[in-house]
């Protein structure tokens, strides 16, 4: 077989030198993910959430980043996570139960909500509280939308996560809105600017819930986590 035929039909978008994903990897993930998930609750307080006996992976960003799109894009569904176009729609922490073996949990967006201070305080802590005090948490993808890279308060969430030593990745989203070497320059960029970070796991994912993009690699990457750290 030639080099050329080699290569998957459409190469995912990774920064150069990043670890990437076998095919039988990528494949592995695929049919995990494709396991029965469904809505387990919605938390509004840290002492009202499933108990911490079963391994969990968070999704945190900036309001209208695209969480509750990703998770429906992993998991295959469309409205499984409800997703809206108006900043703020999820604001209790939602968990998804997936293949039975682990939790898939979204958080409400910090930032900015079109709704009242108090009330976005309210949840924006509630989603610091869970980041920085739930023991079974195994990673936090942090999304980025990839149009506008990582802001301030982004910067905060990280330096907190850092504080904490819960590790996380940066993912990039809604990376179908920007052409081919946008894609590269903001992942060049973001990884330049996450890639000291005491917390961070040191590769950058770039995604579409629109198109797929990236959804494959970003599976694996929790398939990675779940077997090194489930
Ligand atoms: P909150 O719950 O309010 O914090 O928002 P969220 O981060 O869960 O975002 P959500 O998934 O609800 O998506 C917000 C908006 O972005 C919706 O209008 C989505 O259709 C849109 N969106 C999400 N993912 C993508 C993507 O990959 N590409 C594009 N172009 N739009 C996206
Ligand atoms: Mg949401």
């Amino acid at each position: 077989m030639s080099e050329d035929q080699k290569l998957p039909k459409e190469p995912p978008v990774l920064l150069p030198g990043a670890a990437d994903f076998t095919d039988e990897q990528i494949e592995t993930a695929r049919v995990f993910f494709a396991q029965p998930v469904s809505f387990i609750m919605g938390a509004v307080r840290m002492d009202a959430m499933p108990p911490s006996d079963l391994p969990e992976v968070a999704f945190a960003g900036r309001s209208n980043v695209g969480k509750s799109s990703l998770i429906n894009g992993l998991v295959n569904q469309k409205y499984l996570a409800r997703a809206s176009n108006e900043p703020g729609r999820t604001r209790e922490i939602n968990f998804f139960l997936l293949a039975e073996k682990v939790r898939l949990v979204d958080l409400p967006g910090y930032g900015f909500a079109r709704v009242s201070r108090s009330v976005a305080d309210k949840f924006q802590d509630l989603g610091r509280a869970y980041l920085r005090g739930r023991p079974n948490l195994k990673r936090v993808y942090v999304l980025i939308d990839a149009r506008h890279g990582l802001k301030d308060v982004d910067n905060a969430v990280l330096e907190t996560l850092d504080k904490a030593a819960m590790s996380y990745q940066v993912v990039l989203t809604k990376g179908d809105a920007l052409k081919k070497s946008d894609q590269q320059f903001m992942l060049e960029a973001t990884y330049d600017e996450i890639k000291r970070r005491p917390a961070a796991f040191p590769e950058v994912l770039l995604t579409s819930s629109e198109t797929g993009l990236g959804i494959p690699e970003l599976r694996a990457a929790v398939g990675r986590v779940l077997a090194e750290r489930g």
